[in-house]
């Protein structure tokens, strides 16, 4: 069992958890995730470890309420325990001194962000981060990602925070205005990641994101994250979850992440017409 050390709203349906798991913390690196189930009957989901304390052996997620098992998760308080944590999981981000980097981390893909970012920082590389989000209240770690940047573009959708618009929109701007950017990261919505690989691509700039396809056993066995990189067949989990962004097929990633929705909305009506609660607070 992991016990949740600490609990924090981040926006309203994004909430941090901070849970104690020492050995995974000791492991744990840049763009690592885990697989966790709440209960024996609960479902395996992927998340990325956002942070990590390996003196205080505590990881930190950051998750939003997408489905069933999110809301479960949110449910959760200070003190509950977690079944089963599995990780660190996926192969860490390469960090090593590039020069220039573009941290872009959109919605929740933010936090998902912080520690590569934190971790290039370190590096020695110039961090130029943009985080966007619908609106103000949906941004989040603003100050975090402020602390291991050189520079932060804030933006949002209904311009109620920072620049209004998208984060390709600054990230075009950059292209135009700046030179000598090495590398490109992005992680959030797949049509996110997928414009900002079609921003860089003629300007050939090595573009890297963290793919989210359905996973389930997180050790390259059962295939169901399967995705297409470069014309050949990858397994995120244990392949990724980042690759060259260029050479993702993003409609085959699109297409299957919409292969459960009518199962997906049955689990949330389920849910909440408590036919079938599994958190035991309802
Ligand atoms: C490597 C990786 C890291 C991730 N990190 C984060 C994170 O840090 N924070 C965060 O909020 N989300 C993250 N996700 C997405 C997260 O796993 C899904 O939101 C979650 O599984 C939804 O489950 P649900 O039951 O709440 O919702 P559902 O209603 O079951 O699904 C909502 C949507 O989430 C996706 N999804 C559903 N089941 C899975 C699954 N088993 N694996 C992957 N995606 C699924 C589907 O696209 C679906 O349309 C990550 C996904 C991957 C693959
Ligand atoms: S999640 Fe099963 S192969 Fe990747």
């Amino acid at each position: 069992m992991y016990k949740i050390a600490a609990k924090k709203v981040l926006a309203p349906a994004i909430k941090q958890l901070q849970i104690s798991a020492p050995e995974i913390a000791a492991g744990a690196r840049p763009g690592q995730f885990i697989i966790l189930r709440i209960d024996e009957k609960g479902e395996r989901i992927p998340l990325t470890i956002a942070d990590y304390d390996p003196r205080g052996g505590t990881i930190t997620l950051v998750f939003q309420e997408a489905g069933r098992t999110t809301m479960e998760l949110g449910r959760l308080e200070e003190g509950d325990a977690i079944l089963d944590i599995v990780g660190p999981l996926g192969k860490p981000t390469e960090i090593r001194r590039y020069g220039k980097v573009v941290c872009i981390g959109g919605g929740v893909g933010i936090a998902a962000i912080y520690p590569i970012a934190r971790a290039l920082k370190e590096a020695g590389n110039e961090i130029v981060s943009i985080i966007g989000a619908r609106s103000r209240g949906q941004l989040i770690l603003v100050e975090k990602i402020g602390a291991v940047s050189d520079s932060l573009e804030i933006v949002t959708e209904d311009g109620s925070g920072g620049r209004k618009g998208f984060v390709t929109g600054v990230l075009q701007d950059l292209l135009v205005s700046e030179e000598g950017i090495d590398l490109v990261m992005a992680i959030g919505p797949p049509a996110m990641m997928r414009a900002v690989a079609e921003l860089t691509r003629p300007y050939r700039i090595r573009t890297v994101a963290s793919l989210n396809p359905i996973m389930v056993d997180g050790i390259g066995m059962c295939g169901a994250c399967r995705v297409t990189v470069g014309g050949k067949t990858r397994f995120a989990c244990v392949d990724g979850p980042e690759f060259d962004a260029h050479l993702v097929d993003w409609s085959v990633l699109v297409q299957r992440a919409r292969m459960f929705r009518e199962e997906e909305k049955r689990a949330v009506e389920d849910y909440f017409s408590g036919s079938e609660c599994r958190c035991g607070k309802r």
